[in-house]
C-alpha cells in the first residue's frame, strides 16, 4: 500500500518536465496496475485474516485468564468439525490466490504478433538495447547503448541475455524486473501509457560497477517511436570534414595508433553506417543523440547541460582513463597506465589529450536527424 501510494504520488507530483521517479507503483504500465490489483486482493485477505486472528487471540486470553478461572477449561481431544475448517478454509484462500495469479499471468505473458520486440543484453558494466526486427540499410540492426527506446501504449516485448555474468534488468515505471543470463533468453514484457524518461538499473549485484550499470528507458508515442525508428534504419554516421577535428578522431577511432600501442575504438565499439562492428562494448551509433555516458556515471538531462564544459570534460577523462572512472570497465585506458580486465593487468596505449578530443569530437557527431532526437521535448 505505501508503494502504491508513493508510485501515485509521485506520478502526480512528476507531472511534467524531466525524468519520471523511478517507482514500481507507476500505474501508467498495464504490468504494475495487475501487480497492484493483485496486491490489494492479498493486503486485503491478509487484513481481514489478521484482524480475525488477533480478535480470537485477545478474545481467548482475556476469557481464560487465571483470576477468572480457578478451574480447568473444558478438556477435548480432536474435532472433526474444527479440523477440516482448519483445513478447508486455507485452501480456498490459496486457490483463490492461485487463480488471480493465473488471470494475471494469462494477461500479462502472451505476446501480440505486432508486438515492437527489443533484444536487451548485459555486459560488465553496460547495456545494449537492439531491434531485431528492424535491420538498417547500412546493415545490422538498429542498436543503441544505455538508452531503450519504446513507444507507448502497447506491449514491447524484450528477450534480455547477459555477455558474462548474471544481471538483472529492472526499469520498475515500465513494469517488473527479469535476470539477465548468461547463453541464455529470458523474454520480458514492458509497457506505458505514458510518454516519459525512466531510470533502468541493474538489480543483480555483478560486480565493482553494478551500481554504475544504468540506463535509461525513453517512452515515445507511436508516431514519434515510427520517426524514429525510420530515422534510426536510415541512419549512417555522417562522414567527418576532411581536416577537421572530429575527421582526426575518426582516423583514431577506426585505426588507433600502432605507435603508441592505442587500440582501435572500432575494435569493441559499432557505428553505424562505417566499418567500425565491434561488439564488445556499447553501440555507439547514436553517441551524439545520448545524453548519458558511461552507462549512466553522467548524464545531461537537458541539451543544454550537453554542451557545458562539464560535460565535454567527463567525455574526456571516460575516454582517457575509464577504469579509473568506473572500476572494473573494460575498455582500455589511454593514459598509458596499466588497468585490469577479467583480472588480467592490461596495458592501455597511449593518446594525447588532443587526441582524445578529437576522438570526442568524432562521437559528438554522430546524431540522428534532429526529428528524430527521441529526447526532443520528451514529456
Ligand atoms: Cu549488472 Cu549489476
Amino acid at each position: 500500500v505505501l508503494t502504491l501510494v508513493a508510485g501515485l504520488g509521485a506520478t502526480l507530483l512528476s507531472g511534467c518536465g524531466s525524468e519520471q521517479l523511478i517507482s514500481i507503483g507507476d500505474l501508467s504500465s498495464g504490468y504494475n496496475r495487475e501487480v497492484a490489483f493483485m496486491s490489494a486482493f492479498a493486503i486485503a485477505l491478509s487484513v481481514i485474516i489478521f484482524v480475525g486472528v488477533s480478535y480470537a487471540l485477545f478474545y481467548t486470553v482475556n476469557k481464560f485468564r487465571e483470576d477468572k478461572h480457578t478451574d480447568a477449561p473444558a478438556q477435548f481431544h480432536g474435532n472433526n468439525r474444527l479440523e477440516i475448517i482448519l483445513v478447508v478454509v486455507p485452501v480456498i484462500i490459496v486457490m483463490f490466490l492461485a487463480v488471480l495469479t493465473v488471470r494475471s499471468m494469462a494477461i500479462l505473458n502472451p505476446v501480440p504478433a505486432q508486438a515492437t520486440k527489443i533484444d536487451v543484453l548485459g555486459r560488465q558494466f553496460w547495456w545494449n538495447f537492439s531491434y531485431p526486427e528492424t535491420t538498417a540499410d547500412a546493415g545490422g540492426n538498429v542498436a543503441n547503448g544505455n538508452e531503450m527506446i519504446m513507444p507507448t501504449k502497447q506491449k514491447v516485448a524484450l528477450t534480455i541475455t547477459s555477455g558474462d555474468v548474471i544481471h538483472g534488468f529492472w526499469a520498475p515505471n515500465v513494469g517488473g524486473q527479469r535476470a539477465a543470463m548468461p547463453a541464455t533468453l529470458k523474454t520480458w514484457n514492458v509497457d506505458t501509457d505514458r510518454a516519459g524518461v525512466y531510470q533502468g538499473n541493474c538489480s543483480q549485484l555483478c560486480g565493482g560497477s553494478h551500481a554504475n550499470m544504468r540506463y535509461k528507458v525513453v517512452a515515445l508515442d507511436q508516431e514519434r517511436y515510427n520517426t524514429f525508428l525510420a530515422a534510426a534504419k536510415a541512419y549512417r554516421a555522417p562522414e567527418p570534414v576532411a581536416d577537421s577535428a572530429a575527421a582526426r578522431g575518426y582516423a583514431i577511432f577506426m585505426q588507433g595508433k600502432p605507435a603508441t600501442g592505442a587500440l582501435a575504438c572500432a575494435a569493441c565499439h559499432r557505428v553505424q553506417g562505417t566499418p567500425a562492428a565491434g561488439a564488445a562494448g556499447p553501440d555507439l551509433s547514436f553517441f551524439g543523440t545520448r545524453r548519458t555516458l558511461g552507462a549512466g556515471m553522467w548524464e545531461a538531462m537537458t541539451p543544454q547541460h550537453w554542451e557545458a564544459p562539464q560535460a565535454a570534460e567527463a567525455l574526456h577523462e571516460w575516454i582517457k582513463h575509464s577504469p579509473l572512472v568506473k572500476p572494473g570497465s573494460l575498455m582500455p585506458s589511454y593514459d598509458g597506465s596499466e588497468y585490469l580486465a577479467n583480472g588480467k593487468k592490461v596495458k592501455g596505449g597511449v593518446l594525447t589529450d588532443e587526441e582524445i578530443d578529437d576522438v570526442a569530437a568524432y562521437l559528438r557527431t554522430l546524431k540522428l536527424p534532429e526529428e528524430a532526437n527521441y529526447w526532443n521535448d520528451t514529456p
